[in-house]
């Protein structure tokens, strides 16, 4: 509940929280029932949200739209302190965690910019191009999914040697001879 009249002028109505950060009330519930913002209740069972819990939501939102799940934002944002606005360095500490998760997508968007109009090792063989990069969907022994564009290359999966065929091939080539030294005539 509400105690002093400076906290609730400087805390916002749930309308208000929507108006500033574009979600809608019900995306807003929905992110209070997961935790990522906790409201306070007036004498009248109002939601009243500080306003610290405009950075909460637009990192949760921005964070989203990069491809974070649900699950790692939650996980970010139960790091920062309960009961005062989180300090710069707070934010900071979240920004080097994700870091490394934001370079994996950036790279995966980079991929999937120069692999897009070819094969993308997903399966579906359609394509004329996959008879040349796919054969026999040779990238389903990589997992699940678009393996190229996850990551994999088609030289990781070239057939293994078949036995036998390296001896064939051994044989197969021109053996060098080394010439004997030829004795000096007198
Ligand atoms: S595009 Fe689907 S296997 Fe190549």
């Amino acid at each position: 509940m509400l105690s002093t009249p400076a906290l609730a002028t400087s805390l916002l109505s749930i309308g208000e929280l929507a108006r500033r950060t574009g979600l809608s009330v019900s995306a807003i519930r929905f992110y209070e029932a997961r935790g990522l913002v906790t409201a306070i209740r007036t004498g009248g069972n109002q939601r009243r949200f500080p306003r610290a819990d405009i950075r909460r939501l637009s990192f949760a939102l921005i964070a989203q739209q990069l491809g974070l799940t649900l699950a790692e934002i939650e996980r970010e944002l139960a790091t920062l302190p309960k009961g005062r606005a989180p300090t710069r360095s707070d934010w900071q500490a979240i920004s080097t965690r994700i870091r490394g998760a934001l370079e994996a997508r950036l790279r995966m968007l980079e991929r999937t910019r120069e692999l897009l109009d070819g094969c993308i090792g997903c399966g579906c063989l359609s394509l004329d191009r996959c008879v040349l990069y796919n054969r026999g969907d040779k990238a389903a022994r990589g997992g699940a999914g678009p393996r190229y564009l996850l990551g994999d290359r088609a030289q990781d999966f070239a057939d293994p040697p078949v036995p036998g065929k390296a001896r064939q091939l051994a044989r197969a080539q021109p053996r060098l001879v080394t010439p004997r030294p030829v004795a000096p005539r007198r």
